[in-house]
């Protein structure tokens, strides 16, 4: 930034007082990106920091932005493994680290030319006060860049996942975490649910396409999703204000045909507990798809609750003859009376989700595993009770490991002799000795585990 030359008079600003002090210099997008990864590493989540740092975002640079945030935290811990060796002792400041990560990951992972990289990253780390250390982050990026050959080795070869779950997926699944692991490294796909109340999947295709947006059909077995090919803005896509789509996972989509088989015949004139709902993603698949007499979306989390509201009634579906949003603990809340069908979308590791929730990787902790464990045998244990003979429960998590998935289960129907569990027949995601289990694909869906669970 350019200073006025010494013989200018002092600007006058409108309404300021004379003895106000001088704004700070704007931070550059780098600092913007540190400022973020460090708030993550202080125990922020993503999903409130980064609309946030995008909306203060120039358009021109929220893709850099976005790109910057979630490749550095993608792939921390192998930029970890490059980093410490390097390091003569400890890092003590998170803005040091977060700018040394940054910098590598500009190295290894994008194509933006070194010496620019460096050099912003540089900058930053002084505008965020971190001017002495800042010769280290200059050194040691420019070290790497000498030696990016076997460092980058180093970097690709690495899980990139926190040790203990590394150790965990190893234990869990044998020689498959390695594919696994490299799977999670990369960014996912970007899928659509068409709300097939106000459009066919055909027809919403036909209108991507008169706005020049290149998109596919998926398989039969989600016939409602269509993938996005490029990148866009979502409110920008055609019917975003009146509710034609939604943003849905791939395999967060197979939720409601588990409701509809030959043994349980849908949710048409039934009553429907959704008890763990927010956002609503699948709350509000539920009701394109069924007409429930009845459906109850509970969630602990009232804030949360805020988006189930926002988004079924964007999507037309917030029926208030039908439909009841409450905060509750499902673990104690009761029916007026035992209901027919209960969605159980737990709480639970995100393992599934990392590549869309990069922030997982530094914020979950082995110790979080075996409390969500107690959690969700809580959650079944209350919610079975709340459930008519002849009713359904469908469990799901978004985690990759087995304590959260079949051996939970396992444990449930163990305790619980008038628990049924009906093997799911499809041809997607992976049998399982109880339920199924989707891992993360590179042109496809997330990780995810279901089960399906009949009160006899
Ligand atoms: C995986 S998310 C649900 C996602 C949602 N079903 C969807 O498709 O958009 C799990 C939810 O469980 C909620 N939750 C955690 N503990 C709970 C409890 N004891 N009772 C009710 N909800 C709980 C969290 O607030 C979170 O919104």
């Amino acid at each position: 930034m350019s200073l006025p030359p010494r013989s200018a008079k002092p600007r006058k600003f409108h309404n300021a007082p004379a003895n106000a002090k001088p704004r700070p210099a704007a931070l550059n997008l780098r600092a913007q990106v540190i400022r973020v990864i460090v708030s993550v590493q202080e125990g922020e989540s993503l999903n409130t920091l980064l609309p946030k740092a995008l909306e203060k975002t120039i358009e021109r640079d929220r893709g850099l932005f976005n790109e910057l945030v979630m490749g550095t935290l993608r792939h921390w811990f192998a930029l970890d493994e490059v980093l410490q060796p390097m390091l003569a002792r400890p890092l003590t400041d998170n803005r040091v680290q977060a700018a040394l990560h940054l910098g590598l990951y500009q190295i290894f992972q994008t194509r933006i030319p070194p010496h620019a990289a460096i050099s912003e990253t540089v900058d930053a780390a002084k505008q965020l006060g971190q001017e002495k250390a800042s010769g280290l982050v200059n050194a040691l990026l420019r070290r790497t860049l000498r030696e990016q050959t076997e460092l980058q080795e180093i970097f690709d070869q690495h899980h990139a996942l926190p040790d203990w779950f590394a150790k965990q997926l190893k234990k869990d699944w044998g020689d498959e975490w390695r594919g696994l692991a490299e799977s999670l490294r990369h960014s996912a796909p970007l899928f659509l649910r068409v709300n097939k109340r106000q459009r066919s999947r055909t027809a919403y295709l036909n209108a991507l396409a008169l706005q020049g947006v290149n998109a596919n059909a998926t398989d039969a077995n989600t016939p409602d999703a269509i993938q996005l090919l490029q990148h866009v803005s979502i409110p920008s896509l055609p019917g975003y204000l009146e509710g034609w789509f939604s943003v849905q996972d791939l395999n967060a989509q197979r939720c409601s045909a588990l409701f509809n088989d030959a043994n349980f015949n849908g949710l048409d004139g039934k009553v429907v507990l959704d008890a763990c709902a927010a956002p609503g993603g699948k709350t509000a698949h539920l009701l394109e798809q069924f007409t429930p007499q009845k459906l109850i979306a509970l969630d602990s989390d009232s804030y949360r609750l805020k988006r189930v509201r926002e988004n079924l009634n964007r999507l037309e579906l917030f029926d208030q003859t039908r439909v009841t949003v409450t905060t509750a603990d499902a673990s104690e809340w009761i029916a007026e009376a035992p209901v027919d069908a209960i969605l159980l979308d737990a709480p639970c590791s995100a393992t599934g989700v990392l590549r869309r929730h990069p922030d997982i990787r530094l914020l979950r902790l082995e110790t979080d595993i075996a409390q969500t464990v107690v959690l969700q045998a809580q959650l079944l244990d209350h919610l079975w009770t709340q459930l008519k003979v002849g009713g359904r429960l469908v469990y799901i998590t978004c985690s990759l490991l087995k304590a959260e998935n079949e051996d939970q289960i396992a444990a449930f129907l163990e305790r619980t002799p008038n628990a049924v569990e009906k093997p799911i027949v499809a041809d997607w995601g992976m049998t399982r000795p109880l339920g199924r289990q989707c891992f993360p694909e590179t042109d496809g869906g997330d990780g995810f585990y279901f089960a399906v669970l009949d009160k006899v």
